[in-house]
């Protein structure tokens, strides 16, 4: 397991030894610099445990972010939407491997970390907690949560952990085909029959607010935001995330032909330099019962999580086995 204490920087030890005011100097010229931290630096022991918990958060919820959508492969209506959501569904299973790989670079072990997801106490990201009641349901997923995930991940490419900006790349690109083939899909339910259109209404009715929810708190209320602030893991805060959100999609809904959900949305040409959407409050409340594990499906997500671990157990023992035997076979030869 990598210790901080095997890593220390070049030069000499004694006088290491004798300030961790050092390291965090030239921890805080790398940040100022704009430098990325990487595994191996020296970091203080706040800023290693606060990307543990986000990077393990951000990796539960991708793995619990297959569920609502995974249901719903065999019932995709063509074989076309098929192939796309499987695809989508994939990528997913990829993200969050490369997010527990970026976790690990911190001294986790997955296996700690997958415990304490089965556990119930690390937390995952509540918008799954709900569930997906009809097709239309997909495309909206795609739509809004995929584009909510958008608008919070880009600026993690630019996050101060090297491990965790350089996964944050390749998913956002892939986070973006989401949002494409959860929007294009609405479109050509749009253009179907009453059923069809009144199907992606209730869809957008039930999503909209949990989809502004994932961004989290308001800042004001927001009890991590200023740590990460300053170690540069969060660029943006939450309420401005959520404000450029809306801001992109209520557009979208006018593409398509829908309707938000709010009857306070309206456009504030007096607010900020452009102009930006007003919208009404937040029911925190439920925001705070999901989160506290009295959502509709919590109870079915992680009983699905635990399952799908336990069914897999033996393809993790049988890779074991064939890396030992092909160890040895390795050995013999040489
Ligand atoms: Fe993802
Ligand atoms: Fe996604």
């Amino acid at each position: 397991m990598y210790t901080q204490a095997m890593d220390i920087p070049s030069g000499d030890r004694e006088a290491s030894e004798n300030s961790d005011a050092a390291y965090e100097a030239e921890f805080d010229a790398k940040l100022a610099r704009g430098d990325f931290i990487e595994p191996k630096d020296w970091m203080p022991e706040r800023y290693r445990k606060t990307l543990i918990r986000q990077i393990s958060q951000h990796a539960h919820s991708e793995i619990v972010g297959m569920l609502p959508e995974g249901g719903w492969i065999t019932r995709a209506p063509t074989l076309e939407r098929k192939c796309i959501l499987l695809a989508k569904v994939q990528d997913e299973a990829g993200h969050g491997m490369y997010l527990y790989s970026a976790a690990e670079t911190l001294g986790v072990s997955r296996d700690d970390l997958i415990e304490a997801l089965h556990s119930g106490k690390a937390k995952y990201s509540s918008i799954f907690n709900y569930p997906t009641k009809t097709w239309a349901d997909i495309g909206v997923v795609g739509w809004l949560v995929d584009g909510a995930a958008i608008m919070n991940q880009i600026p993690l490419t630019r996050c101060s952990y090297g491990p965790y900006a350089r996964a944050m790349v390749r998913v956002c690109k892939e986070e973006s085909f989401h949002q494409r083939q959860g929007y294009d899909l609405l479109l050509t339910l749009m253009k179907g029959s009453t059923d069809q259109r009144a199907m992606v209404q209730d869809a957008v009715n039930r999503w909209w607010w949990p989809s502004l929810m994932m961004f989290g708190p308001h800042d004001s209320e927001s009890t991590n935001s200023g740590d990460s602030m300053k170690w540069g893991i969060k660029r943006i805060s939450n309420d401005d995330l959520r404000q450029k959100f809306v801001d992109a999609t209520v557009p979208q809904a006018k593409l398509l032909g829908v309707t938000l959900p709010d009857p306070d949305l309206k456009w504030n040409p007096a607010r900020g330099e452009a102009g930006h959407w007003d919208f009404g409050p937040i029911d925190w409340s439920e925001f705070w019962s999901v989160v506290n594990g009295h959502g509709e499906c919590n109870a079915e997500r992680l009983a699905d999580r635990i399952k799908a671990w336990d069914d897999g157990a033996w393809v993790r023992e049988a890779a074991l086995a064939h890396t030992q035997k092909r160890r040895h076979r390795d050995c013999v030869a040489a």
